[in-house]
């Protein structure tokens, strides 16, 4: 199995790191053979190659098994415009690897019921999936410009959808909702936006021919942002567009705590990219204080993908275990009733106990 890593920027490499150390000690416990190869991207590749995502680093990318992706961006690096920003490097490989569905799954532990910022009552049962489509839409859309003089400019972006890529990103969310509550939420701006009136039309009409099983609501994303933060728990699958999902899914992964818990899985295309929700927080970044556990389940979420459950669940085993041991990093310790730990002791505990949980 080849894995290709890219640490990429602030807490990126920190957290990568530890999570190569745990693939690493649990694939040998199994037996399993995974070799490591690592390159730069974002801000560090701009620094090394003048180029956020060079196109080497695609071709690493496409002749691997999975990707971990750190994080990237900075202050360093938020001069540049355009194509030469960190985040066109991670668009761009996004966009190459033909990952168009993003699975962001949000379920509130019960050792952290009592750090989410909801009260423990409103945030009870709350384990929703957001399938975010992730290649298309207002992120990439065509025609997109900045013209006129400064002082009397004009901007545009364009939100664009096809059946196709509505299709296919439904697909995955319906087929979700099959193995867990068999329910889709669609998120929306289909009162205002005619590409939203395509969005439920298409996903009202596959839902009819092929998934009469599941039940499929709709809903417009001003009320699901609302919704999230009132009765979270409502939700199962919910199912939205490339700009919707980015927004919606900060807001989900906020409600265990600390957005240092949200892994991600980038899917559908030959090759998988998983990469923490979480920035690169550079106003942390060399502190050794980062949350590990988003990038840790990421790696659990691409092993479930690579057909090794066995090395997931012992991954989400073992951070169970560090949760329910009190053990915490900064952003979601509490002075009197947790533990607080840096990144790399969180790490080891959740390692030791992933590797009990195997014998
Ligand atoms: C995310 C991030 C990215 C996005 C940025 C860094 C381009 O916010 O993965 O949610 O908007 O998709
Ligand atoms: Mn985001």
């Amino acid at each position: 199995m080849k894995i290709l890593v890219l640490p990429g920027d602030g807490i990126g490499p920190e957290v990568c790191h530890e999570a190569v150390h745990t693939l690493k000690a649990l694939a040998q416990a199994r037996g399993l053979s995974i070799e490591f190869q690592e390159d730069l991207a974002g801000g560090a590749a701009i620094d090394a190659y003048n180029d956020p995502m060079p196109d080497e680093v695609i071709e690493k990318a496409k002749a691997a098994d999975g990707i971990l992706l750190g994080a990237v961006g900075g202050h360093k690096w938020d001069h540049l415009a355009g194509a030469m920003r960190p985040e066109s490097g991670l668009l761009k490989i996004r966009k190459e690897l033909g990952v168009f569905a993003n699975l962001r799954p949000v379920a509130v532990s019960a050792a952290l019921a009592d750090a989410s910022p909801l009260r423990p009552e409103a945030i009870a049962g709350t384990d929703m999936l957001v399938v975010r489509e992730l290649t298309g839409g207002i992120y990439f859309g065509e025609p997109r410009g900045r013209s006129g003089e400064p002082g009397n400019e004009e901007a545009f972006s364009t939100m664009r959808y096809s059946t196709g890529e509505i299709e296919r990103v439904a697909r995955v969310a319906f087929e979700w909702a099959r193995r867990r509550g068999g329910r889709v939420c669609s998120v929306d701006k289909a009162n205002v936006l005619v590409v939203s009136q395509l969005w439920r039309d298409v996903v009202t009409q596959l839902q009819a021919r092929e998934y009469s099983d599941v039940e499929l609501s709709h809903m417009y994303v001003d009320n699901a942002a609302m919704q999230l933060v009132v009765r979270p728990s409502q939700f199962d699958v919910i199912l939205t567009g490339n700009l919707f999902g980015d927004i919606l899914s900060d807001a989900a992964a906020t409600l265990g705590g600390s957005l240092g818990l949200l892994p991600s899985a980038s899917v559908g295309g030959k090759v998988g990219l998983f990469e923490p929700v979480h920035g690169s927080a550079p106003d942390i970044a060399g502190q050794g204080i980062a949350n590990p556990v988003a990038m840790l389940l990421s790696a659990a979420m691409m092993m479930d993908e690579l057909d090794k459950p066995i090395i997931a669940t012992a991954i989400r085993a073992g951070v169970e275990t560090a949760l329910n041991e009190g053990l915490r990093t900064a952003d979601l310790h509490r002075e009197g009733t947790t533990t607080k730990v840096g990144t790399a002791e969180m790490a080891a505990r959740i390692r030791a106990a992933a590797l009990d949980s195997l014998n």
